[in-house]
């Protein structure tokens, strides 16, 4: 078979870094090797994300940059065949279809599995010298699933593993539940069969993904209603996983039982990213966010009490519509109580067709920098206080690849923080995979680093 090239760029989160690895799968038995650059692709891939406006507006940029490379094959005689997937394109499908018509195909983050369907059916369009149009943005999300599952998996350390799909929570500022579609739980009989094959793979840390993830549910094998923490306590038995993370989680969801599961499961990792968007219960409440802040540090009270070392991320927005002086106080004091490992922040930014974009009181943008970058000062220097901690300590470490020098590799610490292992020249290639001990010796705002220890 000829030899093709794949390129995909992937902005946003994980989900989107997991759907593109999927994509790839299900393009190389077609004959599609990915590449790292755009310029003489013969299929590129937008994986785009729609959560903030900047996100999507680098899209659009982005298109522009491929345009020229397209023209340039296309006058050597060479196709190049562009598509934009993800959540761009499944909220603003007809859009980009109309204000770029250089792209090919248009489809959204539940139709990827038809990928190989579709650039063949555009490929024979361009052939008889039409211009191929493709729109697909269903949001039928279980034949996806189907699909990928019969794919094999590549010999990887750690996987990603989609749990459940989609939300229902409607926070007032985001765009998810619309682009990705209802809160949808994968069989757990078809995630178990797709974790056992990773871990026949050579996968030690699976991570566990949704955009809701604690709000997964399913029937078992033996009947019985499962959420999360017996979905977590089954994976933990196969062979092979030693590390489950699982992300993102709404405080919502965050059952006692599944903070038991911290505790008890040592394969299940001190580390957890829960989301807290804001401290003021009235700005929690426009945001329709169902907790308050006291319920959110009552959760991380109890996990700590089930795992006193564990590291917690967040994600924070500033700026959403009638946030006052008072209320951003509120969001500082409420980090300065958690004291994050890491974090996450954001300027509010309206999106079309959410409830808080239509409110009145939005916040000015110097009014929401200047609260971004008090912010930010504060959760970063937290992420050093909480490098800077483990100074001495002698850590798990899973070694994913090279490191920055020659002689070094890189992984993760049980807590997600990004390590830097001298381990000399001749045994980079051979820890490739591991989990290996070392003794952390420096830190800073942005990793560790540590020797074998
Ligand atoms: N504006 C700014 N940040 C947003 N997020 C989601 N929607 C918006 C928005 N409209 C942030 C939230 C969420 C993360 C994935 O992105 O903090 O948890
Ligand atoms: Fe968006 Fe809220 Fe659902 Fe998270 S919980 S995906 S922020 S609507």
């Amino acid at each position: 078979m000829e030899k093709k090239k794949l390129y995909i760029k992937t902005y946003g989160c994980q989900m989107n870094v997991y759907d593109t690895e999927r994509m790839v799968d299900v393009m190389a038995p077609e004959g599609y090797m990915e590449t790292d650059t755009p310029e003489d692709a013969d299929l590129v891939v937008l994986n785009t994300c729609h959560i903030r406006e900047k996100a999507a507006e680098k899209v659009y940029s982005d298109i522009g940059r491929i345009r020229k490379m397209k023209d340039t094959k296309k006058k050597d005689g060479e196709e190049m065949v562009l598509a934009v997937g993800g959540c761009v394109a499944q909220a603003e499908g007809a859009e980009i279809m109309k204000r770029a018509p250089v792209v090919d195909m248009v489809f959204g983050p539940q139709t990827y599995h038809n990928l190989p369907d579709m650039v063949n059916q555009s490929l024979s369009l361009k052939s008889q010298g039409e211009k191929s149009r493709i729109l697909d943005t269903g949001l039928a999300v279980d034949e996806k699933f189907d699909q990928l599952s019969k794919k094999d998996v590549k010999k990887k350390a750690t996987a990603f593993l989609t749990i459940q799909e989609g939300c229902d929570k409607f926070c007032t500022f985001c765009v998810v539940p619309y682009t990705r579609g209802a809160e949808f739980s994968r069989s757990i009989e078809d995630l178990v069969k797709d974790a056992e094959k990773l871990a026949k793979a050579g996968v030690v840390e699976v991570t566990l993904l949704g955009q809701n993830v604690n709000a997964f549910h399913g029937v078992s094998e033996n009947g019985e209603e499962w959420r999360l923490p017996q979905l977590i306590r089954r994976l933990a038995k196969i062979d092979g996983f030693e590390r489950i993370r699982y992300t993102t989680s709404h405080p919502h969801d965050m059952t006692d039982e599944l903070l038991k599961v911290h505790g008890d499961l040592k394969e299940c990792m001190p580390y957890l990213h829960l989301p807290v968007q804001a401290g003021s219960d009235r700005i929690l409440k426009a945001m329709n966010r169902t907790h308050d802040s006291a319920s959110y540090k009552d959760i991380i009270r109890d996990l700590r009490k089930e795992r006193p070392d564990i590291a917690i991320s967040g994600d924070f927005i500033v700026g959403f519509p009638g946030e006052t002086d008072e209320d951003f106080k509120e969001t500082m004091e409420l980090v300065r109580d958690v004291k994050y490992a890491q974090a996450y922040s954001f300027k509010y930014s309206p999106r079309p067709g959410t409830p808080a974009a239509e409110m009145d009181d939005q916040v000015e943008e110097n009014i929401k920098s200047e609260r971004l970058s008090r912010l930010q000062a504060l959760l970063k220097q937290q992420q050093a206080d909480f490098n800077n901690s483990v100074i001495g300590k002698t850590l798990s470490v899973l070694i994913e690849g090279k490191g920055k020098a020659e002689d070094a590799v890189f992984g993760r610490s049980p807590y997600m923080q990004a390590v830097q292992v001298k381990v000399g020249a001749d045994k980079v290639e051979e820890l490739q995979g591991k989990i290996v001990d070392v003794k952390i010796n420096g830190a800073n705002t942005f990793y560790i680093e540590g020797i074998l220890a």
